[in-house]
């Protein structure tokens, strides 16, 4: 399902508009109208969470950063759902201490699996905390999109790095932030115990072209996020993708 994009249609807006889609419409069956226990594991400023918070479910960001919980708690305010959004200073591989076993609904983990040391051990946690049946929504920078994103700028032998950086040893200084393949990001969640149900193409323009092309024009913005939306469940635009965003089931 999808809505309207706002007329005031900006830039974060476009890039997050494809995952909304599908958030929403997770969020939308497993409340089956009542609220949701919903973990954002590096939730950052919370413009995910306060928007799921909005919906009228509980949503608990766990982030190391106390500025970007600071943030999270000034946007909670300011759009009145203080009540629902709590913000915990902590880690992926621990979830702050403070997310029982087998409690949450759905846990958002979006832009952390490429900056945490072991994405592995951090999905170990997000299983535990995950109620069977919960959900897990994972968004992780596209491999083969950073590639073309190096040799475009004429960066080609950072390029070749990132083309053959291995997942086991992989090194930022080298290779920049993890980034992945659609087989890797499947294998991760697999290995982990859960049930890949899909993984859609996010960003396969918006993270390539200059915005010059689109900055101050709300009409080309439109256009730009109809094609997006076209993309991001055909399989052969999945490689391209700047950023994958997969939803699996806790079995
Ligand atoms: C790119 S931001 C993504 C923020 C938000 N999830 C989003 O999609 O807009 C990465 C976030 O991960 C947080 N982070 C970094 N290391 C982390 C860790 N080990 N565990 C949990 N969060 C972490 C950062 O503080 C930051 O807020």
């Amino acid at each position: 399902m999808s809505e309207s994009p706002p007329s005031d249609l900006g830039h974060a807006a476009l890039r997050t508009a494809v995952v909304w889609d599908a958030v929403r419409d997770v969020v939308a069956e497993l409340a089956d109208a009542k609220p949701l226990e919903i973990v954002d594991v590096g939730g950052g400023t919370g413009g995910l969470a306060v928007r799921v918070a909005e919906l009228g479910h509980r949503v608990v960001v766990i982030d190391p950063s106390p500025n970007a919980l600071a943030s999270l708690h000034r946007r909670a305010a300011d759009t009145g759902v203080e009540q629902l959004v709590r913000g915990v200073q902590g880690d992926a591989a621990d979830l702050g201490g403070v997310v029982a076993d087998s409690s949450a609904d759905l846990v958002l983990c979006h832009g952390v699996l490429d900056v945490v040391d072991e994405p592995a051990r951090a999905l170990e946690r997000i299983h535990i905390a995950l109620r069977p049946g919960g959900v897990l929504s994972v968004v992780v920078p596209g491999r083969a999109a950073g590639v073309l994103a190096r040799a475009l700028a004429g960066q080609f032998e950072r390029a070749r790095a990132l083309l053959d950086a291995q997942v086991d040893d992989w090194r930022p200084d080298e290779h920049g932030p993890r980034r992945f393949t659609p087989t890797e990001v499947e294998l991760l969640l697999t290995e982990g115990g859960f049930d890949v149900e899909r993984v859609d193409a996010t960003r396969v323009f918006s993270d390539l072209i200059p915005s010059a092309l689109v900055d101050g024009e709300p009409g080309a913005r439109r256009a730009l996020l109809d094609l997006e939306r076209a993309v991001a469940t055909r399989p052969e635009f999945e490689s391209l993708a700047g950023h994958l965003h997969a939803l699996a089931r806790r079995t």
